[in-house]
């Protein structure tokens, strides 16, 4: 089946990559729902709502900062690079991640459609400014605004809308796609899920890079079980 797919993606233009928590693993950042998953451990309601943050700032804080702290530490894998080197070839191509790791950006991917926000960047709740932080740890939690208003992750939280600009980039680009590539995604949380089967019913072919069967698996055309890291650079394998 990699052979087939290889080809097809050589042979591809207009091709979407669909990325999910499975998609850093390999470079040491937890996934959501597996078994060592955030939501095992984690309550979102505590730590991935508004309302959270408008009870404890500081508890919500400490959480993303924890994160930023392993995410700064890690270093994109070999799948994050192969996307990266696939955008250099496919000047049509385009990323959609649900991911706020920040680890496509590092590898070397533009333009990319982020569903989920950024962590790396911080948004005012008074005055609405956001800015770019990568320092970590931050020093005084919750940080501040100049305007003096508090900062919050620019992620999006359980209960809030997509950024309907993003939305809209990512509906046109799995309706446009000839292929897709759903990678590292339970493909469980909506609407970033429904790209999978929008681009099926507008024709794209639809691969699927997972160790583990998801909700989407009866329905793709190539289910491919594996690690990212390992399958993607096989997929995507150095011109010659
Ligand atoms: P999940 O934790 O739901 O799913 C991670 C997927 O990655 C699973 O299907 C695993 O089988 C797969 N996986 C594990 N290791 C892998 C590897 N090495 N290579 C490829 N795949 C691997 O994460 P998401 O689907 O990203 O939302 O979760 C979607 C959203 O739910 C997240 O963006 C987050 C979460 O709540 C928000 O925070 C809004």
């Amino acid at each position: 089946m990699i052979d087939e797919v290889r080809d097809r993606i050589a042979a591809a233009t207009r091709i979407v990559a669909f990325t999910g928590a499975g998609m850093s693993v390999e470079s040491g950042i937890p996934t959501f729902r597996g078994p060592e998953g955030l939501w095992r451990k984690f309550r979102a309601e505590d730590l991935a709502t508004a309302g959270a943050f408008r009870r404890n700032p500081k508890l919500v804080w400490e959480w993303y900062d924890s994160r930023r702290q392993n995410m700064a530490r890690s270093e994109p894998n070999a799948g994050h690079i192969a996307l990266a080197e696939l955008q250099r070839r496919k000047p049509e191509f385009t990323l959609i991640t649900q991911n706020i790791d920040g680890l496509h950006d590092r590898a070397g991917s533009a333009d990319i459609l982020k569903l989920h926000g950024d962590i790396w960047v911080l948004r005012c709740v008074r005055c609405g400014r956001e800015v770019e932080d990568r320092r970590v740890p931050l020093e005084d939690l919750p940080p501040r605004c100049e305007c003096g208003g508090m900062l919050r992750p620019a992620v999006v939280w359980f209960g809030e809308y997509l950024d309907p600009g993003v939305m809209d980039a990512a509906y046109r680009a799995a309706v446009n796609a000839d292929m897709f590539l759903t990678i590292g995604t339970s493909a469980i949380v909506h609407p970033a899920a429904g790209l999978i089967g929008l681009a099926k019913e507008h024709g794209a072919v639809v691969v699927e890079i997972n160790p583990a069967e998801t909700a989407y698996s009866e329905r793709v055309d190539y289910p491919i079980r594996g690690a990212a890291g390992e399958i993607l650079p096989q997929l995507i394998p150095p011109e010659e």
